[in-house]
């Protein structure tokens, strides 16, 4: 199963977690960039009003590519903005969708909602990897979090 794993980062926990599955999984790493950051307030702000934050040209196209694992971090209870937009451009016709969170504790219940949302009426069929807590989290931490979600992408494989 060919996966390509997709992220968007703006503090580096994301990054890291993401490099982490891509290396067990060895799997292609895309990045998400958003054209313009924003601060804290500014991001907050985007995603409870549902702004939408322009993304940088990037490879939306997934043929050949039978699994995304996009990464995303929650910002006020709501994925963040810059993968909401890379869900409404992408490419994303048959492929799976499998989707971890990277979060500071939070409710993750919004965020699953509102990818469902976005993918609704795509031929996708996406799948909820979890949330992983990445407060106080060092590097190698994080990278060894990464472990569960490889074990239900195998999972998912097996099946
Ligand atoms: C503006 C903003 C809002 C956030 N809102 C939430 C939230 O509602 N729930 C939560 O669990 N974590 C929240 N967080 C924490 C991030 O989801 C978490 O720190 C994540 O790991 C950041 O990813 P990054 O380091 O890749 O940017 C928020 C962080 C920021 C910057």
């Amino acid at each position: 199963m060919k996966t390509t794993v997709v992220y968007y980062s703006r503090f580096g926990t994301t990054r890291t977690v993401a490099a982490a599955l891509a290396e067990e999984l060895g799997a292609e790493v895309r990045e998400i960039r958003a054209m313009r950051e924003c601060g804290f307030m500014g991001m907050g702000f985007r995603s409870v009003f549902g702004i939408r934050m322009p993304i940088r040209p990037m490879n939306l196209d997934f043929t050949g590519v039978d699994r995304i694992v996009l990464c995303a971090p929650i910002w006020a209870g709501k994925p963040a903005n810059p993968a909401r937009t890379f869900l409404q451009e992408a490419k994303l016709d048959g492929v799976k969708l499998a989707v971890l969170f990277a979060t500071g504790g939070g409710e993750t219940g919004a965020s699953v909602e509102a990818i469902r949302k976005l993918v609704a009426g795509k031929r996708v069929e996406v799948t909820f990897l979890g949330a992983i807590v990445t407060r106080k989290k060092d590097e190698a931490q994080l990278r060894a979090e990464a472990k569960e979600p490889v074990r239900k992408l195998h999972n998912q494989e097996g099946e």
